[in-house]
């Protein structure tokens, strides 16, 4: 229209970038792919349990897990990530089924990796799916989770995970000082390839209650919280310390949990220290968006496949979310 802009025009048209598929195709700066992607499961030495808060996610027995497996090597994902629902009387104050050599999560490594040893298992290096108070670490009489002494058994945790054939130890624990300790022990038993994904900006998160249901530590944990170990929803700095931190003591790669509230942590982790970044996208986040889903308020593909991207946007080189299997479907499509 002559008269919209007399004697001159806009220089820069960004709508003619986005007027057609193949322009939007080619100038797309960022792309998921079934390669960012793990997939988080729950095994249970008890009965398959369909998880009420996280609707199409279940416990599954090891028999129920192998057949899990075979569908996530068949679409393509390249690592699982397995959390442990422990019988209520194997539960003590000092977790010490965690490094049981035997198990369930040993016994679970072990099954997966003997049928599928290309897939890529990392475990969760914590005690709260052990404790009888559902914290992850060791306690004293006031209920403070005490440093050094749960990092004495959560090294004994990676070893029987590392032993059992872990290729990924990934410790959510938040203490101080254990990527060292779980390094130092890993070298010495010669478990030299064995990588560290550490959660390290692990925030004190309200968006964790659908997985401790699906753990079965939430009636363990009651009332408490975890505040005095993971960090404050509120700081940035901390977060980036935390990470410097892990770095220094031997991580291979760090986290940042949750995913969509903290792409600024992400964003920020990334492009301060360079090193492979994974979100997680938690049990919290999944209900929220399968509640919305499930009542017709959003269209399932799009929504997750646009929640999952802007993770590769804010700088992730990969994803642990439980919409792994369908979002590797949806990208193969
Ligand atoms: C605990 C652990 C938690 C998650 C992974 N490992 C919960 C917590 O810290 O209480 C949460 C994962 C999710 O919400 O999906 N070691």
């Amino acid at each position: 229209m002559p008269h919209t802009f007399p004697g001159h025009f806009p220089a820069t048209r960004l709508r003619r970038g986005r007027a057609t598929d193949f322009a939007r195709r080619l100038s797309r700066e960022t792309r998921l792919s079934v390669d960012d992607l793990i997939y988080p499961v729950f095994v249970t030495e008890g009965e398959p349990v369909n998880v009420t808060a996280m609707p199409g996610v279940q416990r599954h027995t090891l028999e129920g897990l192998l057949r899990e497996m075979t569908d996530v090597v068949a679409l393509g994902i390249p690592a699982v990530v397995l959390f442990p629902v422990i019988d209520p009387d194997k539960k003590t104050l000092d977790a010490e089924e965690a490094a049981n050599p035997d198990g369930l999560v040993p016994q679970a490594i072990r099954a997966i990796k003997q049928e599928f040893p290309q897939l890529g298992v990392m475990t969760d290096v914590a005690l709260d799916p052990y404790t009888s108070h559902g914290q992850d670490g060791v306690i004293d009489d006031n209920g403070y989770v005490l440093n050094d002494p749960t990092i004495d058994i959560l090294v004994r945790q990676t070893l029987a995970h590392a032993d059992a054939g872990a290729d990924i130890v990934s410790p959510s624990d938040m203490m101080d000082g254990r990527i060292q300790a779980m390094r130092a022990a890993l070298e010495e038993k010669g478990h030299v390839n064995t990588l560290i994904m550490s959660y390290a900006a692990k925030f004190a998160s309200s968006l964790y209650n659908p997985f401790r249901e699906a753990v079965g530590s939430a009636a363990n944990l009651g009332k408490a919280d975890k505040r005095t170990y993971q960090v404050d929803p509120t700081n940035t700095d901390e977060a980036l310390r935390e990470v410097a931190l892990d770095l220094k003591e031997g991580a291979d790669m760090v986290m940042v949990k949750p995913g969509m509230p903290y792409l600024d942590i992400i964003h920020r982790v990334k492009s301060t220290f360079g090193v492979p970044t994974f979100a997680y996208q938690v049990s919290g986040e999944y209900a929220m968006l399968k509640a919305a889903i499930d009542n017709g308020w959003l269209d399932e593909r799009s929504a997750v496949l646009e929640c999952l991207g802007s993770f590769k946007r804010a700088g992730c080189d990969g994803i642990l979310t439980y919409f792994a299997k369908d979002a590797a479907r949806w990208l193969a499509d």
